[in-house]
């Protein structure tokens, strides 16, 4: 039944053209990936340049940090399930606008619903504005769970800051154990 849901839902996703400035320039739309019943949801930003071409969330740089990260603490790619806030690549890579998460958020909410996980991994500042409605920073909501309908919500930093931020790493990790 929850794929059956799933494959509706992508496909409302795949004719959906709600976000004018981003539809025209998209080459796919980027569903979500990995377990229908996983405890633990990675939910990202929205797709970059190889997601968008690809189909698929996190496969570029940012991605394959992700799934160092995931090896780290003991989880497997295929056993969490991946999102974004955004199924669409914002042009340039430009940060999602408030209106976009808007357009997306039945999209998220019907797949967490669907899920209905035990953790909630936001990964960065756009995940917290999608899953926790809080424009507070990273720094100021890691470390400690926050709420989610029934799900704990963990914040951490961004794979792509921490790819630019390689000290950043650490604390991560500590939000990961
Ligand atoms: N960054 C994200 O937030 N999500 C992706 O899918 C890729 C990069």
């Amino acid at each position: 039944d929850r794929q059956i849901a799933f494959d509706s839902l992508n496909e409302q996703v795949i004719a959906c053209r709600k976000c004018e400035d981003i539809v025209c320039r998209r080459q796919r739309t980027v569903f979500g990936v990995g377990a229908i019943n996983a405890r633990v949801v990675m939910f990202g930003e929205a797709p970059g340049g190889e997601e968008d071409r690809a189909g698929e969330p996190f496969v570029g740089p940012a991605g394959q940090l992700l799934d160092k990260i995931l090896v780290a603490s003991g989880l497997k790619r295929p056993e969490v399930y991946i999102v974004n806030a955004l199924k669409c690549r914002p042009p340039n890579n430009r940060t999602p606008t408030d209106a976009e998460i808007e357009n997306c958020r039945p999209y998220f909410e019907a797949q967490l619903e669907t899920i209905q996980p035990e953790y909630i991994v936001c990964w960065g500042s756009v995940a917290v504005r999608a899953v926790l409605g809080s424009t507070d920073s990273v720094g100021r909501l890691r470390g400690r769970f926050h709420a989610y309908r029934g799900a704990k919500v963990l914040v951490t930093y961004h794979p792509a800051y921490l790819l630019r931020t390689p000290d950043a790493k650490k604390l991560t990790w500590e939000d990961m154990k």
